[in-house]
């Protein structure tokens, strides 16, 4: 279907006071971005025309947030918040003499693009649609009023429901498409006689109604879709179920997880086939896993790119690092910003590594910190090896060629630079370069003194 008169309009304006929070509510987070985003990126991939976002509360913030990530959206003030009706107004100029108009909820994040799509189709054919869902508990939510042929006539808020009318399950999810002629003929005359005396877009259907014109209603088939978010407890909710539907994805695509209840992807995750994830692994960011790649539990991973075969311990922590393909890393490693793991190397437990290469089959495998270097291949870094990459103003590098063997619990200072198949002695503090072939090392001496008595409480 060719969206491009659509005019999606997102109302957004509220505090969300039942969130209970300082942020307006549609900038809440869910699955790693705004609750708003979620709509925005679902609207954008069905190419409608334009899209609007009425805001309100607190708009230098969404605009600060929101502008730099989406450019072309525009922005329609609500100043006061007088009801859902009274901010589709606020965006009348906006229409086109033509064409339809999308109105979605800022709150409801997890709609489907194709959910959206049937709703469309359904309104190019009668003028106006209108999604709806049937709740066991339909609590909070305007109810659908259908006449004895089925047509819907009407919705009613909660809180102005009569005990049968409460007694409802079909709910209106706060989504309709209406042609722009039908919604600058009939929204003006909505009016605020009603319990929260606001005006309430809802109303448009009873007025349409009386005019003779029909709304088409698109029950949804996955409720999940429309659980609108008011407070903490549906956003978590909300949480829940988007980390299902990406578990569902993965699980899908052929991967393993060991309990998808216990992972969550916060952005985008690429695999390769016969990937393992234990629970409670968490990827944010761009993420791409390998084939065979295994991810043990507890590991967090954050904009990465991970080869085939490479395997992540357990409790370790990966940002914005490329590990080629069957390295091993953790269990407990931190591998920071600008780090490259070159093909079968080893980075052992608690050991840090932040802008550096490790080439290829070289280990770092116990307690170390690795800054600013690069090593070569076939390196093997002591326990508790540290790179001094800081004087307290500048960061220097450290560079180690092939074949070295560095003894543990040295200090290298940088800058340095160790050559090839050079060997550094045990407990070395390294001040100089190091030639290729030769051996380093600093000695205290050591003393011995016989039958040492220590002294005496
Ligand atoms: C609304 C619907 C209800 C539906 C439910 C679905 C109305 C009157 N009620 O109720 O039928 O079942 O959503 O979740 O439409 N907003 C503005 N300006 C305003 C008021 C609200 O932009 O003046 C925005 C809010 O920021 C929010 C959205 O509209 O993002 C919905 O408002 P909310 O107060 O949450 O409506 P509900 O009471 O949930
Ligand atoms: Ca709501």
């Amino acid at each position: 279907m060719n969206n491009n008169s659509i005019l999606a309009l997102i109302l957004a304006a509220g505090k969300g006071t039942r969130m209970r929070s300082q942020q307006p509510k549609v900038l809440q987070p869910l699955g790693g971005k705004s609750i708003v985003s979620h709509l925005l990126d679902t609207l954008y991939s069905i190419d409608v025309a334009r899209i609007a976002l009425i805001y309100g509360y607190q708009g230098k913030l969404m605009k600060s947030i929101l502008e730099p990530q989406y450019p072309q959206l525009e922005w329609v003030e609500q100043a006061e918040q007088l009801g859902t009706g009274h901010a589709v107004l606020q965006a009348l100029p906006l229409l086109q003499e033509d064409g339809m108009t999308l109105i979605l909820l800022g709150d409801g994040p997890l709609l489907r693009a194709q959910t959206i799509q049937k709703l469309l189709i359904q309104a190019q054919q009668s003028g106006a649609a209108l999604l709806t869902a049937r709740f066991d508990n339909p609590f909070g939510y305007g109810r659908i009023i259908r006449d004895v042929n089925n047509r819907v006539i009407e919705i009613v808020e909660e809180k102005d429901c009569d005990a049968q009318q409460r007694s409802i399950c079909e709910v209106n999810v706060g989504v309709m498409a209406v042609s722009n002629q039908l919604l600058r003929q009939h929204l003006p005359n909505i009016q605020n006689n009603n319990a929260q005396q606001e005006y309430y877009l809802t109303d448009l259907i009873q007025l349409l109604h009386q005019a003779g014109q029909g709304t088409s209603a698109v029950v949804v088939d996955d409720i999940t879709e429309v659980n609108g978010i008011n407070d903490r407890i549906q956003l978590a909710q909300a949480e829940a179920i988007y980390r299902a539907r990406q578990a569902q994805n993965l699980l899908e695509s052929g991967v393993t997880l060991i309990d998808p209840m216990r992972i969550d992807v916060h952005g985008e995750l690429t695999v390769g086939h016969d990937v393992l994830i234990e629970p409670n692994v968490m990827f944010k960011g761009r993420v791409s896993l390998g084939s065979g790649v295994i991810i043990e539990s507890g590991c967090v991973l954050v904009d990465c790119e991970i080869a085939d075969g490479v395997v992540i311990h357990a409790q370790s922590i990966v940002e914005n690092a490329r590990i080629d393909e069957d390295v091993h890393v953790g269990p407990f490693a931190r591998i920071r910003p600008k780090t490259h793991l070159c093909e079968g190397s080893r980075v052992g437990n608690f050991v840090e590594i932040k802008a550096s290469v490790v080439g290829k089959g070289s280990k770092v495998n116990h307690l170390s910190y690795i800054g600013n270097a690069t090593l070569g291949a076939n390196v093997n870094i002591g326990a508790g090896t540290i790179t001094c990459n800081y004087d307290g103003a500048r960061k220097w590098q450290t560079v180690i060629a092939d074949d070295v063997f560095i003894g543990s619990n040295s200090a290298l200072v940088a800058p340095v630079s160790i050559g090839v198949g050079a060997t550094v002695g045990a407990g070395s503090v390294l001040t100089k370069d190091v030639e290729a072939q030769a051996l380093a090392f600093t000695r205290a001496p050591l003393k011995i003194k016989p039958s040492w008595q220590r002294p005496k409480k």
